[in-house]
């Protein structure tokens, strides 16, 4: 492996382990509850979007309460945003009035997440919003998508981009400085010009992994958000992090060798709270799906948008329950585990760890569950869930496919309908 490959590749273990964690997106414009772009979306300027930090007073917050959800639901690691877009700060920044200290919350959110889910066992990390709306130079009049782009009374209106700079670098400090460990950095997001070093972004990722060495960083500071290429640049980070969709192949380098990356998933359509969006993933897809990134050698981030008062959405605690039922008797086929050598079955996907490889049985189908080429190569299967025996099958059908292995499940249906894992164990 090269120098820089086998780098990546160590300092991103724990992480590629981990394979699940809960992102977390909450702010002033769960009030609205129409996403966390109504800004943008409604050309909202700053001081009608004011209304929602005179009255931000989220009482039934209770990390803790989070965190033992997040743990139950087998998530390892977690992502709050510090700061979206709207430049509201969830944190005590010194550097702004902007923030929930000043609320009628008056607490530090952020302390409080850091406080709770550490005290659970998860890996911390840090949204933050490179983009800042609420910013007086932030530059907004003919910007892509500034909620003042086209409002002509800001045509004139003069930035100085290095004060943005200087406030973006020294909250990034802050936030590396005052929380403790910080495991994960997530960078949000680059576009046209605003990318690369006009974040000054070689600069902040040398700061960064000079406050915390152990940190990871997303590729978001990069235009290209190319980390495939050989040697990209210092700001590209170390993982991939596709949105809303899972690369058909995985994420790999110019060598073909995988690269850590990790998928962002909704449970409905929104990052932030939308209180009439009920469309909901089922169960069903969010394990497959984990089970898909997995296989790919991939990560899923999946996304909680809490409500004004802090309470997560009823149909998400379900959904994450439900999941942490499912993780709770088959975990040993997620953590530690990536994509197997093995083709992709018919019946659904392998997943594999250094020793094992993992048969995820999504179709039961017809009679004994094939193995292909597998045929004398198989020492073990054991249903994962309770670790049962499941006996190599040698029935008659089974002996026109000499080179397959197969194993037989007494009833017509899975023991699991939406995932049966079962552990092969080669010789
Ligand atoms: C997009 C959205 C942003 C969200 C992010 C999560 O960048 O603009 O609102 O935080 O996706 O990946």
């Amino acid at each position: 492996m090269n120098k820089n490959y086998e780098k990546r590749f160590k300092h991103t273990a724990w992480f590629t382990n981990a394979r699940f964690g809960m992102f977390i997106h909450w702010g002033l414009y769960a009030i609205p509850a129409r996403g966390e772009w109504i800004r943008s979306m409604e050309r909202i300027s700053n001081e009608e979007y004011q209304q929602y930090f005179d009255e931000f007073n989220p009482t039934s917050y209770n990390p803790k309460k989070w965190a033992k959800l997040a743990k139950k639901a087998g998530m390892k690691y977690v992502i709050m945003t510090t700061k979206h877009h709207d430049g509201f700060c969830l944190f005590d920044s010194k550097l702004t009035e902007y923030k929930t200290t000043n609320t009628p919350a008056k607490r530090d959110l952020i302390k409080e997440y850091v406080e709770a889910f550490r005290a659970e066992g998860l890996k911390i990390g840090f949204y933050y919003s490179l983009i800042d709306w609420y910013h007086e130079d932030y530059p907004a009049y003919g910007d892509r998508i500034h909620p003042m782009r086209d409002n002509i009374n800001y045509k004139n209106k003069k930035h100085n981009f290095s004060n943005y700079l200087e406030y973006l670098h020294g909250q990034v400090k802050e936030l590396l400085t005052d929380y403790g460990k910080i495991d994960i950095i997530w960078f949000d997001f680059s576009y046209d010009d605003m990318a690369g070093e006009k974040w000054q972004a070689t600069k902040l990722v040398n700061m960064v992994r000079m406050l915390q060495p152990g940190i990871i960083i997303n590729n978001r500071l990069d235009e290209k958000a190319n980390i495939e290429i050989n040697d990209p640049p210092i700001y590209t980070g170390d993982f991939g992090s596709p949105e809303q969709i899972i690369p058909p192949e995985g994420i790999i380098n110019a060598q073909g060798k995988p690269l850590p990356w990790e998928a962002c998933i909704t449970l409905n359509d929104n990052w932030g709270y939308k209180s009439d969006d009920n469309n909901y993933k089922s169960t069903k897809t969010i394990i497959r799906t984990l089970v898909e990134c997995v296989s790919k050698n991939g990560n899923l981030l999946l996304n909680i948008g809490p409500d004004a008062k802090g309470n997560i959405p009823k149909k998400s605690i379900q959904i994450l329950e439900e999941v942490g039922a499912w993780m709770s008797n088959n975990s040993d086929s997620i953590y530690n585990c990536g994509k197997s050598q093995l083709d992709k079955p018919e019946w659904g996907r392998y997943t594999a760890s250094k020793n094992k490889i993992y048969a995820h049985i999504y179709d039961r189908g017809i009679g004994p569950v094939n193995f292909r080429n597998l045929k004398g190569k198989i020492s073990k299967v054991r249903l994962v869930s309770d670790r049962s025996e499941i006996k190599l099958s040698d029935y008659w059908t089974t002996l026109d496919f000499p080179k397959d292995a197969f194993i037989d499940f007494a009833s017509a249906d899975l023991p699991n309908e939406i995932d049966t894992v079962v552990e092969i164990t080669l010789k």
